[in-house]
């Protein structure tokens, strides 16, 4: 019934130059990054940070979207207009984070399923009212000694299937989101290999699941060292395997990948998509582009720490990294 809305708001999403603000952070997630830098975790405090974030002057001009919390699509600016409204006026598409958080899987130590499907249906049909057009759900795999089992791998997918069909029947476009943890020591080999597997496993339960490619986003993680891993793969390395990886395994039905930070710094997350598309663009059939969340708000949240005054400055921040993260969905980034 959404056929031909969903295809063009997915087409939207991955518009060339343009990439998604993940600002869809749990409650425990944002306070724990407010506590960091001392910001009291309030409602309030939340919402003038994401009233920040969404009313910098120029951001539509490089994000497509914006991913909200059920907290924050409930929000408005201090004037009362819904951030909903804010976002639609600047041209940026409403999204909405379906998932419930990753609960330890049964019988699998150091593994996690992510939960969220329960009553789904009706959480999809409220948000799509209010004005949600997109959705994302993570699933986290992490690599360690043992790990990913294949049960998690099967575990993960499959719930990832179900959500992505359950909004392109309520008519939001679903981001599936299955997440390689950088955490651990790893090589870029290992990670390659995960990849391979996770994305084989949700392309399969996506099919399985009657899930369109034409009317979803994939938003993967990149094929990268783990952060302990004593080498370091270089922005080249990582560019070419991620997008070796992607090529055997995303069918070219999907319009677009839009990549997450995973705890990369930020130079470096804008640096490796500028390499992938630099060297590879033309020979793509979908649009590689980003879909960060720290990689576009960490020097934005730290220019505001909680002040008022320092709205200026830190929307300065978010326009600076929306700027050059959007080169580098065009492969002219130059750092
Ligand atoms: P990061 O870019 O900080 O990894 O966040 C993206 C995201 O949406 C994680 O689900």
């Amino acid at each position: 019934m959404y056929e031909q809305e969903l295809i063009a708001t997915a087409k939207a999403m991955v518009a060339p130059g343009k990439g998604i603000l993940a600002a869809d952070e749990s409650y425990s997630t944002a306070n724990k990054r407010f506590e960091k830098l001392g910001i009291p975790t309030t409602e309030e405090m939340r919402r003038a940070y994401r009233e920040m974030l969404f009313t910098a002057s120029g951001i539509g001009e490089f994000f497509s979207g914006v991913i909200l919390f059920d907290e924050t699509i409930r929000q408005a600016t201090k004037d009362g207009i819904p951030f909903t409204k804010v976002l639609l006026d600047a041209g940026i598409i409403p999204g909405i984070k379906l998932d419930e958080g990753a609960k330890p899987l049964a019988k699998a130590p150091g593994e996690t399923v992510t939960e969220g499907l329960d009553g789904l249906r009706d959480r999809i049909a409220e948000y799509y009212k209010m004005g949600a057009r997109f959705a994302k759900w993570r699933a986290v795999i992490t690599i360690g000694k043992g790990i990913p089992s294949h049960r998690c791998i099967d575990t993960n997918a499959h719930a990832l299937a179900r959500y992505a069909a359950l909004c392109q029947e309520g008519g939001l476009v679903p981001i599936v989101e299955p997440e390689v943890l950088m955490d651990g020591d790893h090589t870029l080999e290992d990670s390659y290999g995960v990849h391979h597997e996770v994305l084989k496993t949700v392309f399969d339960a996506l099919y399985a699941q009657g899930v369109e490619p034409d009317q979803m986003i994939l938003k993967p993680s990149m094929v990268i060292s783990g952060e302990k891993c004593p080498q370091q793969a270089s922005v080249e390395e990582v560019a070419k395997w991620t997008v070796k990886c992607l090529r055997e395994r995303v069918p070219a039905a999907v319009p677009g990948c839009a990549f997450l930070s995973g705890g990369q710094s930020d130079e470096l997350a804008t640096a490796h998509l500028s390499a992938m598309n630099a060297l590879f663009k033309d020979q793509l059939p979908w649009q590689l582009t980003f879909s960060y969340g720290r990689a576009l708000q960490q020097a934005a949240m730290q220019t505001w720490n909680g002040q008022d005054a320092n709205v200026p400055a830190a929307q300065k921040e978010l326009y600076h990294r929306a700027k050059l993260n959007s080169a580098a969905a065009l492969g002219l980034y130059q750092p």
